[in-house]
């Protein structure tokens, strides 16, 4: 009997301790999701990424010509609606009276024509092949959101700067892929208020299915409430409809190998901010940079688009499992002594012990590899991490099932590894109306206060506090 019960365990252990174990988890579990993704907005990996042939993609613009060279495109309508818009007036109107009337007098009698631009809808012509820069990543604040993507990515070759050089990282992009990439990579996903891809040649990765003349319509204001800062309840919609994933399986991620700057030996947490969803990179050497950059390099030539394992789903087990779980242990009233913890704990265990034969460690190898693939690579960095993430789960309920006595000792344990494990399902609001939605900054918008204590905020009169998240526009 003992001898079949090891043979059962497949032969799996945490060979060689990896760093950041509980953040390469967490960025498996955030990818191309907006919830996670806003939360740990400071994203420090790169996948390889596909977008199936035939997907539908959005262009919003001035102009009703069809895309050439690169394009911005967004996955759902409302997203590039926004940008369907005549070219934005000067700042400051020129002096030549004849021209500023132009302006102002259009043919409706309207000020600045009809508002009126053009929305693109495109299909994709071929499979996408594409490199998913992670986090808040297109995001243009000095918070470090765009630190991955201008450091590595870009080899520091972008001059400081947000807004104004989104063209320069956009030629970038596909300048990079045709030099270094032999061609490999079709352009890049990146996330703000919703996910975008940087394409290069959409002349020939997409055909036009039409080009629509649109207007965006401004949000009204409600006597009640605040309008909120400028974005249109429909995009707020769509944006946080996202929260859980893009959907619709259109963008599909390799899993098996990618490049994590939380793989390495760099300290990415300057010693001043202690906080975790600001990893940095701007202290880093030049040398420490690009030896991270060849890793992006080799991952582009040396593997395929599609991984074996869906990792994400795997982690979704685990925090599925025990997100709930825990906080109801730590926090519950029916658990505030330390028999009836032991016994919520015992009940948990039931299914990995063997009333013929206890041994905790055989226990806890069960519960780690409950969730784990038998067919995954045995050497891949997701397995390597999903694995320490369970068993450290597993073998604190050990613990406290097996060595605690003391109520504070086991509680401190279960929230200490609470703290290590960070899973943003922890800051999800439950219960928000039809109307509302879970609101935390999604930039440029957001409070400090969003981010600690996110709460419902209603989707037409949302952020209407200090959007103090990001700071200032990074132009
Ligand atoms: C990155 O930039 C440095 C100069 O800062 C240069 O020496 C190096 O060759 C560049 N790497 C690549 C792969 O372009
Ligand atoms: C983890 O980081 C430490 C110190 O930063 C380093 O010495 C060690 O080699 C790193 N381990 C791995 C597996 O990268
Ligand atoms: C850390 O401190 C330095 C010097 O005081 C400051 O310039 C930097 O912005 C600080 N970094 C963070 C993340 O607070």
């Amino acid at each position: 009997m003992k001898l079949l019960c090891l043979l059962g365990l497949p032969a799996l252990s945490a060979a060689v301790a990896v760093n950041n174990t509980n953040h390469i988890f967490n960025a498996i579990h955030s990818s191309m999701r907006q919830w996670g993704s806003s939360i740990n907005h400071n994203g420090m990996s790169f996948f390889l990424a596909s977008v199936p042939k035939g997907t539908a993609l959005y262009h919003g613009s001035s102009r009703p010509d069809t895309l050439v060279d690169i394009g911005w495109m967004a996955f759902d309508p409302e997203h590039a609606l926004v940008f369907a818009r005549p070219p934005h007036p000067p700042r400051h109107p020129p002096h030549d009276g004849r021209v500023q009337q132009k302006i102002v007098m259009s043919k409706h009698g309207d000020s600045m024509e009809d508002h009126a631009g053009w929305l693109h809808t495109y299909l994709t012509t071929k499979k996408l092949r594409l490199v998913y820069v992670d986090g808040m990543s297109a995001g243009k604040s000095n918070i470090g959101t765009l630190d991955s993507q201008d450091r590595i990515l870009f080899n520091d070759s972008i001059p400081y700067g947000g807004v104004s050089q989104e063209t320069e990282r956009a030629k970038a992009v596909c300048r990079i892929s045709a030099e270094e990439w032999d061609n490999r990579i079709d352009g890049v996903i990146r996330m703000a208020a919703g996910f975008e891809i940087i394409l290069c040649a959409p002349e020939e990765n997409l055909v036009a299915e039409r080009v629509t003349k649109s207007r965006l319509h401004k949000p009204k204001h409600h006597e009640d409430h605040k309008p909120n800062h400028g974005k249109p309840g429909e995009l707020l919609r769509v944006v946080t409809s996202r929260y859980n994933g893009i959907g619709g399986d259109r963008v599909r991620i390799n899993y098996d190998h990618f490049v994590s700057v939380y793989d390495s030996d760099l300290n990415i947490f300057p010693a001043n901010s202690t906080h975790i969803t600001r990893p940095r990179l701007t202290h880093l050497s030049k040398s420490s940079i690009q030896k991270i950059r060849q890793r992006l390099t080799n991952l582009v030539m040396d593997y395929d688009i599609h991984g074996m394992v869906n990792w994400q789903a795997v982690a979704d087990m685990t925090v599925q499992q025990y997100g709930r779980r825990l906080q109801d242990l730590v926090s519950s009233p029916r658990f505030r002594a330390i028999e009836s913890l032991k016994a919520e704990i015992a009940q948990m265990w039931e299914s990995f012990t063997d009333l013929g034969y206890s041994s905790p460690d055989v226990e806890i190898q069960r519960c780690t590899n409950r969730f784990i693939p038998h067919a995954a690579s045995k050497t891949s960095l997701a397995l390597e991490v999903t694995f320490t993430i369970n068993e450290q789960i597993c073998s604190t309920l050990a613990t406290i099932l097996y060595d605690d006595h003391n109520y504070a000792v086991a509680v401190g344990r279960l929230q200490e590894l609470m703290d290590y494990l960070s899973w943003t399902v922890w800051k999800e609001c439950h219960d928000c109306r039809d109307d509302e939605f879970c609101a935390i900054p999604i930039w440029p918008q957001g409070s400090l206060e969003d981010y600690e204590d996110p709460r419902c905020q209603r989707y037409d009169s949302a952020y209407a506090g200090e959007n103090d998240y990001w700071g200032p526009i990074l132009h």
